[in-house]
């Protein structure tokens, strides 16, 4: 097995800087579900009451940061040709990967509405304060808490689908779309 030393992408290969960004969003998002799940259960007097809220805002924000420069990487560097030949697969492949992007959004423009809805910033780990937005405080904080909740919901069934249908091209059509997102090399 050789591994690709590419930086950038090419039009067959992933390089290492989208890699990197796919799984560090794909790790963050993942991660952030069962916290989120777990700390709305506990307790005033539980000793983690505070430090995991601040824990997933805090990741959360950073999250936003990260999709943000991914974005923008995408915009300089296109991803590689996709390796679907019909079109409804392209259509589907194209389609399932937007989505994925606008419930990332959802889920983190959500988030920040909801904790700033007291009409304070967030304070990221000790680091800095994003502020709340001027004229939103107060607002449709129930709103927010329920779009939130429904789009990370439905942003981790998407996220299975997508991963069951990478394992399908690698078990089933035995193609590389799987290995160049591991920066396997797949081009001689
Ligand atoms: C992909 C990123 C994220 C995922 C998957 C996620 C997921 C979740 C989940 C599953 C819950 C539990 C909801 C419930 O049971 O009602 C939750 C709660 C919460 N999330 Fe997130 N979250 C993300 C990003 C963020 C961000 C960026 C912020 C704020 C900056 C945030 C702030 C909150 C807050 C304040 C709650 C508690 C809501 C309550 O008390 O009802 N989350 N999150
Ligand atoms: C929350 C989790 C995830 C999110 C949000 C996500 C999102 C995305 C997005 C947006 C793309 C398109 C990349 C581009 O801009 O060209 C992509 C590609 C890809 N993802 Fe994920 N992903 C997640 C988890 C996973 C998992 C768990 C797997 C594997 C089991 C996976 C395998 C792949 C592969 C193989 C590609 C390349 C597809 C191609 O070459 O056409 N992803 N992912």
């Amino acid at each position: 097995m050789r591994v690709t030393t590419r930086l950038k992408n090419s039009s067959e290969q992933f390089g290492w800087i989208s890699i990197g960004f796919h799984w560090l969003v794909a790790l963050g998002a993942l991660g952030l579900f069962p916290l989120g799940v777990y700390m709305v259960d506990l307790g005033y007097y539980d000793p983690g009451y505070q430090w995991y809220p601040d824990i997933h805002r805090s990741l959360g924000i950073l999250l936003a940061g990260l999709l943000f420069l991914r974005l923008i990487w995408k915009l300089i560097n296109p991803s590689p040709r996709l390796l679907v030949h019909s079109t409804w697969e392209k259509a589907a492949a194209k389609g399932g990967h937007l989505l994925l992007y606008l419930f990332l959004f959802t889920v983190l423009i959500s988030g920040y509405l909801l904790s700033t809805a007291d009409g304070r910033g967030i304070q990221v780990f000790n680091w800095f304060t994003l502020p709340a937005l001027p004229g939103l405080a107060g607002r449709n904080e129930e709103l927010a808490g329920w779009v939130h909740w429904y789009a990370a919901l439905t942003l981790i069934i998407f996220a299975g689908l997508h991963a069951l249908a990478a394992l399908k091209h690698h078990f089933v059509d035995r193609n590389p779309t799987l290995k160049r997102m591991l920066g396997i090399k797949t081009e001689k």
